[in-house]
């Protein structure tokens, strides 16, 4: 589309112009953006970039390959993998309020993503890094109080407060786009439907579908859970309408129920799918009930420990689309 290839160039051409020789450096979460955040300064500077991605542990099953293989494959990226899952999980061990919650999660990104930044910074090479890419869109300027003073509602992280020693200049790319924008753009430059088309997913992952603290454990029956109802709303050729369906495991919550000849005492999972513009407001998403009943039979006979599937029925205001 037009539009699209114009504002590709002009984007990539932009970038050039603020880092010129300069070497940059851009933390992947997974997500859209930042994916098409570091596509995009990929093609202004090339080898001139190196991306981070730290495995926390908490993204949805596939996902951390999904970055390491097919992102690299269709941009050719200088990729930088760091294992922190052990360290999150001992952060996070027996923390079960949503803020607390984030704000670990937030700290050892940023102390990971500092120590990743050291040794890239100090690698012999022509330029110094000076520059870090970030995929600030439209919205989160505003939501964060950089726009029309909207209240900061959830303390959503992104690689801010590194260390006096650390400090770059940002290159914010999309800055003025809005999701569906970044998504075209993204298509534009080559990125795979996978990751264009992904949902919007929090920085802090699944640490904030489980209510209760994190464990291994249930972070594996909840990623469990979620691929099942992610494959079945694609088998439904619904991803495009639903803006977001998040998962989440109720882990301090149990229920009787019968499966086989035997009582269980399980766990329920709650399914959040909802349709939204921009995820400031969002409406609870009529899905077909034959859809939920396939995700419903499936998540109880595949999943262990999960004995029953409830459907949240709440818009945005005034729940929010994540529980936590
Ligand atoms: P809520 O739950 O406030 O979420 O309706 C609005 C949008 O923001 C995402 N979200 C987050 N994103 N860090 C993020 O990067 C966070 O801490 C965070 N909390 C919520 C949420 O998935 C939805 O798209």
């Amino acid at each position: 589309n037009w539009t699209m290839v114009n504002i590709a160039e002009e984007s990539i051409e932009a970038v050039r112009t603020q880092v010129g020789g300069k070497r940059a450096i851009c933390g992947l979460s997974g997500g859209v953006d930042s994916a098409v955040a570091a596509a995009l300064v990929q093609r202004a500077i090339g080898d001139q970039l190196t991306c981070v991605f730290v495995d926390h542990g908490l993204l949805r099953k596939g996902e951390a390959e999904q970055v390491e293989k097919d992102f690299v494959a269709a941009t050719g990226v200088n990729l930088h993998v760091v294992d922190a899952q052990e360290r999150f999980l001992a952060a996070l061990d027996g923390v079960t309020d949503p803020e607390e919650k984030r704000k670990i999660i937030g700290r050892e990104f940023i102390r990971v993503f500092e120590e990743a930044a050291r040794e890239i910074v100090g690698e012999a090479a022509a330029e110094p890094v000076e520059f870090l890419v970030q995929g600030t869109l439209y919205p989160d300027v505003v939501e964060s109080g950089g726009g029309t003073g909207a209240a900061n509602i959830k303390s959503h992280h992104n690689v801010g407060g590194l260390p006096d020693d650390l400090q770059f200049k940002l290159v914010e790319p999309l800055r003025t786009l809005f999701k569906d924008e970044v998504r075209a753009l993204g298509e534009q430059l080559g990125l795979p439907p996978e990751i264009v088309w992904r949902q919007p997913f929090p920085g802090p992952g699944l640490g904030i579908r489980i209510i209760g603290a994190v464990s291994k454990e249930r972070l594996d029956i909840l990623r469990d859970a979620d691929a099942i109802a992610r494959e079945e709303l694609t088998r439904a050729g619904l991803d495009r309408e639903i803006w977001q369906f998040p998962v989440v495991l109720l882990a301090d919550v149990r229920s009787v129920g019968v499966q086989g000849d035997g009582r269980t005492y399980g766990h329920p999972v709650v399914l959040r799918p909802v349709t939204s513009e921009d995820a400031m407001t969002a409406d609870w998403a009529r899905l077909p009930y034959d859809v939920l009943q396939k995700i419903s039979t499936r998540i109880t006979n595949e999943v262990r420990d999960i004995n029953r599937v409830t459907v949240d029925i709440t818009s945005k205001p005034p729940g929010t689309i994540e529980w936590e």
